[in-house]
């Protein structure tokens, strides 16, 4: 299904009057940053205005961003919401006031489809699907339980819910395999550090380490290394992401495989804006294409690296 933008009876604006309000979630992971970035020089390319925010990982100061832009009159918002949950109100002002909003990289959990054009990001329950089939052929010839602890990324945010329902769904095909401890590490290197080595303390005889992010697997690392055990050997790592860092981790043995997750979201962003200020159509569902590494590819992939 398909929506169609706002240009007034006077068409389209010049791209140079044209003013974008983005609510970014924050500044926490390599992806992130890479993210933001991305956004900023798409839109600087494009000769189009971007009032950005940095939330810092909370709804509250996201909600206070958008209502700004909205008091504004900005053009359109978008956004990257940090929580799937409690949109309605913020996202019914800026219908309200006529602004359309785009949705992207996580999703909104709202029964009301009307209140954004468009959701530009990736199927975050494919990632978890795709960790998960790599876990199961790992292990396919196992005939003991298999122990996988899995840091999660923040509670209540899409990726976290999505990525640890697609890949539950895929290592339920072997009983050996079981999720023995799951907690969250709100995406940060820190969270996940921390994480890890409590786990360590209370799960003696972890294999397998599911990081929803890079980063926390990069943390897991710094435990697993403080602990006397080799990442990538005593404890394998499955992250998702694939930044620089992470790729890096992953040549260099620490980390066994990663589901790519791209943060390169700006230059879509951009023609969606483009499209819906010519009063064009854009796709409800516009799905980022991405792929998966393993050690040799990510290698072959490390010296071309943007991000
Ligand atoms: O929403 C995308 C996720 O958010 C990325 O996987 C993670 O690194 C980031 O913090």
């Amino acid at each position: 299904c398909a929506s169609s933008g706002d240009a007034t009876a006077e068409g389209p604006k010049p791209l140079d009057e044209l003013v974008v309000g983005f609510a970014q979630v924050g500044a926490e992971s390599g992806w992130r940053t890479a993210n933001t970035k991305d956004i900023q020089a798409a839109f600087e390319e494009a000769g189009i205005e971007l009032k950005f925010s940095d939330a810092q990982q909370k709804q509250e100061n996201q909600i206070k961003a958008i209502r700004s832009y909205i008091q504004q009159g900005v053009d359109y918002i978008a956004f990257s919401p940090v929580v799937e949950t409690g949109w309605d109100a913020v996202l019914n002002e800026a219908k309200a006031a006529g602004i359309p909003v785009v949705l992207t990289d996580r999703a909104v959990d709202s029964q009301d489809e009307s209140l954004y054009v468009s959701f530009l990001g990736s199927d975050f329950i494919e990632e978890g699907k795709k960790a998960g089939l790599w876990v199961l052929d790992e292990y396919k010839d196992a005939t003991e339980p298999v122990n996988i602890v899995q840091l999660e990324g923040t509670t209540g945010a899409a990726p976290a819910i999505d990525r640890a329902e697609g890949f539950a769904d895929v290592i339920r095909q072997n009983s050996n395999l079981e999720v023995v401890a799951s907690q969250t590490g709100d995406f940060t290197r820190a969270g996940g550090k921390q994480v890890m080595e409590a786990l360590l303390k209370s799960n003696p005889d972890i294999d397998l380490v599911y990081a929803h992010n890079d980063d926390m697997g990069l943390g897991a690392i710094e435990a697993i290394e403080a602990a006397g055990l080799k990442p990538g050997e005593d404890i394998k790592i499955v992250t998702v992401d694939a930044v620089k860092d992470g790729m890096q981790a992953l040549a260099d043995g620490k980390i066994n495989f990663i589901v790519e997750c791209s943060p390169l979201l700006g230059g879509q962003l951009v023609d969606i804006i483009k499209t819906l200020n010519d009063g064009g159509e854009v796709e409800k569902r516009i799905i980022t294409e991405e792929t998966t590494f393993n050690q040799e590819q990510a290698i072959e992939a490390l010296p071309d690296r943007q991000y």
